[in-house]
């Protein structure tokens, strides 16, 4: 047998180091530039320096247009929709002719370059198109995922004002049909911006009721506009002009909107996919996540398109649609070579088939590699994934920030050893150091916070929309010179990095990034609720969960069961199903310190059953007790 080339990851990382500018600028010869830079990095703009300044591209000519001219009928997104029984090759002249299209349709309702579009659809081709299509012409768009309720939604129309607004008559979850248009209808109603258009697609499931002269039907427009072979071409933009905003959770309610810019973006991605995911032109890769959100946004809409690779849109689940062998199926129907997606979709699968049968019935020959992000890869599914496909499972880690993987094991540069619980090394552009309070690196082993040491490469948020200041207070303020990212972690001896957790109030459920300082806000409103506390539980096949722990008013004299249903209702109406705040438990009084702080931390470690002791600092021990009552009774 041959020994295993020796990755070049070692040799590649230090020749960034050396000449950071000089590799970035290597990297950008793997896209089309209308003009080329005249500084590839200037240390003056922007909060930190900005990438390929003084450039002009565009990227959906990028993603698409170049390779419609150079192989039109190679495969660049396949469609495949359990749900409704689906499945749609699209070629990429094909895909050229229909983002055209509706591009010119977005023009011809008055948007241009610069204005923001929100969509707000579930996984069908036509949020490819339209995110596609904005980024044609110049327009801003902001894909909000379609598990967030009306409110949440509205929060963004307030925040991006867009002037038109993509959706669809309904989303699929599993076996549930979901309207979207109330929501939407909804969103704009409490909005105080109000889009001058929405297009929406009516798909057969659910037909909905259009508002006259505000809401257009999707299949109308575009069958308008090829009545008068109305097509528009690609705009040139900035390199450093915004792409797309996409929302994220903040330690607040108000959702921070992370900014991409177009240059960066393509040649980080670019980069990527040949380097870290080992993915050639012409090749299938699959991102199991959802158009909304990052995962999303880089890797089913953008990142295999820009190499020219094939892209599968996924309308399903891991299990339910029909069975745990549903990913199975989709890799060997389709010739999946790389396939990406959170580990709690491989938890789901084990815990229905943990011998994976369903493996059996399908031939994954040509499948190379399982990459895990969104949420930590826990050893145990990461063996399990590992013994079962044969195949390397490789744990990255990023953030919606960084847009790109910061610590991940570069495939395309060859396999480094995989630790089980680490994401392995930096990627080229990042400098993860692990520091203590003071900023000072720490010893090997030893836990701090994860910083990355300025500049961030290209790809990485430029600031967030239009609160430079949240930015730089938010991010940069912390460790002077660095980004702090807000997980904590250590670095062991080989320098290899762990994620321990988060060193704010966000928690993550299922791969989802969620605020539980968010969640207390809208508990908090309840007219009986005097105080709460919310903490993310560990659980067996979300990783995390949310409980809400609430201390009623004084004289209150409604049922606390009641309380606690009507809780749960408000969560899932003011943020979404998506929260999955499914607990919330009354108890007498909240664990606090002598100075008024909540002991979240215990009450986290009470919650999970771990090792805990009685903080130093805590005003009455005898509440700890209470929790640890309150809970036990709620599990029985
Ligand atoms: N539109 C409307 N509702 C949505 C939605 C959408 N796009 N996405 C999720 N929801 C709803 C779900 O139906 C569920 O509602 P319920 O409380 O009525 O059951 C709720 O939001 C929570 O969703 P989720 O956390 O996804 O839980 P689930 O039980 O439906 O599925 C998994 C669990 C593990 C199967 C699923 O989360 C999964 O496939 N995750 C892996 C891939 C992924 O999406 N990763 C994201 C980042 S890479
Ligand atoms: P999001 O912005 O939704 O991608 O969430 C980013 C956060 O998810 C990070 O800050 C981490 O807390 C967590 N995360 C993402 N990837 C990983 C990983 N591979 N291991 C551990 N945590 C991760």
């Amino acid at each position: 047998m041959d020994a295993p080339t020796p990755s070049r990851y070692a040799a590649t990382y230090a020749a960034w180091k050396a000449d950071p500018v000089g590799f970035w600028a290597e990297a950008a010869k793997a896209i089309d530039w209308f003009t080329p830079a005249t500084k590839v990095f200037d240390p003056d703009q922007g909060a930190y320096g900005r990438w390929y300044v003084g450039a002009t591209c565009n990227t959906c000519h990028n993603a698409v247009d170049r390779h419609a001219a150079d192989h039109p009928d190679r495969t660049a997104v396949i469609y495949d929709s359990p749900v409704t029984g689906t499945k749609r090759t699209i070629s990429y002249a094909e895909l050229k002719d229909e983002v055209a299209t509706f591009a010119a349709v977005l023009q011809d309702l008055g948007v241009g370059k610069g204005d923001r579009v929100i969509v707000y659809m579930p996984m069908v081709p036509e949020a490819m198109v339209a995110m596609l299509a904005c980024a044609r012409i110049g327009a801003v768009h902001s894909v909000v995922f379609g598990g967030f309720a009306a409110k949440e939604l509205a929060t963004r129309i307030d925040d991006c004002h867009p002037k038109v607004i993509v959706s669809a008559s309904c989303g699929i979850e599993g076996a549930r049909v979901i309207a979207y248009k109330p929501l939407l209808d909804g969103a704009i109603d409490l909005a105080l911006s109000k889009p001058s258009a929405c297009v929406i697609l009516q798909r057969p499931q659910v037909e909905a009721s259009l508002v006259a002269g505000r809401d257009h039907d999707w299949q109308g427009l575009v069958t308008h506009a090829k009545a008068r072979g109305r097509q528009a071409d690609c705009v040139a933009v900035a390199a450093t002009d915004p792409l797309y905003v996409l929302y994220t959770s903040g330690t607040t309610g108000k959702p921070k909107g992370v900014v991409r810019d177009n240059g960066g973006h393509m040649v980080a991605l670019a980069w990527s996919m040949t380097n870290l995911y080992g993915i050639a032109p012409g090749e299938v890769f699959w991102a199991a996540s959802d158009v909304g959100w990052v995962v999303g946004h880089s890797y089913i809409v953008y990142a295999p398109l820009f190499i020219g690779a094939t892209s599968i849109l996924y309308e399903g689940k891991p299990v339910g649609t029909p069975d745990p062998g549903a990913y199975w199926r989709v890799i060997a129907e389709h010739g999946v070579k790389a396939l990406f997606t959170a580990p709690t979709a491989f938890r789901a699968i084990k815990k229905e088939d943990p011998n994976a049968e369903h493996l059996k019935r399908y031939a994954l020959a040509g499948f190379r590699t399982l990459f895990l992000a969104g949420e930590r890869a826990d050893p145990d599914t990461v063996l399990w994934a590992e013994k079962m496909l044969g195949v390397p499972v490789i744990d990255h880690w990023w953030q919606t920030e960084s847009g790109w993987c910061m610590v991940g094991n570069p495939v395309g540069l060859g396999l480094l050893p995989v630790k089980p619980g680490s994401p392995t090394v930096p990627m080229p552009g990042y400098d993860v150091r692990v520091v203590d309070e003071a900023g000072h690196d720490m010893p090997a082993r030893t836990m701090g916070s994860i910083v990355v040491r300025l500049p961030l490469p290209p790809g990485a948020l430029p600031t967030l929309w239009q609160q430079d200041d949240r930015f730089k207070d938010g991010y940069l303020t912390q460790f002077p010179g660095f980004y702090s990212t807000s997980d904590a972690g250590f670095i062991d001896e080989d320098g290899y990095l762990y994620i321990m957790g988060r060193t704010d109030d966000i928690i993550n459920v299922a791969g989802h990034r969620l605020s539980t300082g968010g969640m207390e806000e809208v508990l908090s409103a309840h007219p009986d609720v005097a105080e709460c506390a919310v903490i993310g539980m560990a659980d067996s096949l979300k990783g995390e969960v949310p409980c809400g722990f609430v201390v009623l008013k004084a004289g209150v004299n409604k049922e606390p069961a009641e309380i606690e249903r009507e809780l749960v209702a408000l969560v899932r109406d003011k943020i979404g199903p998506v929260a999955a705040f499914k607990l919330a438990i009354t108890v007498q009084r909240l664990p606090k310190t002598r100075s008024g702080k909540i002991l979240r931390g215990t009450m986290k470690k009470i919650a999970d059953g771990v090792e805990w002791s009685v903080p130093a600092t805590i005003d009455d021990p005898a509440v700890l007790a209470e929790i640890e009552d309150a809970l036990k009774l709620r599990r029985r």
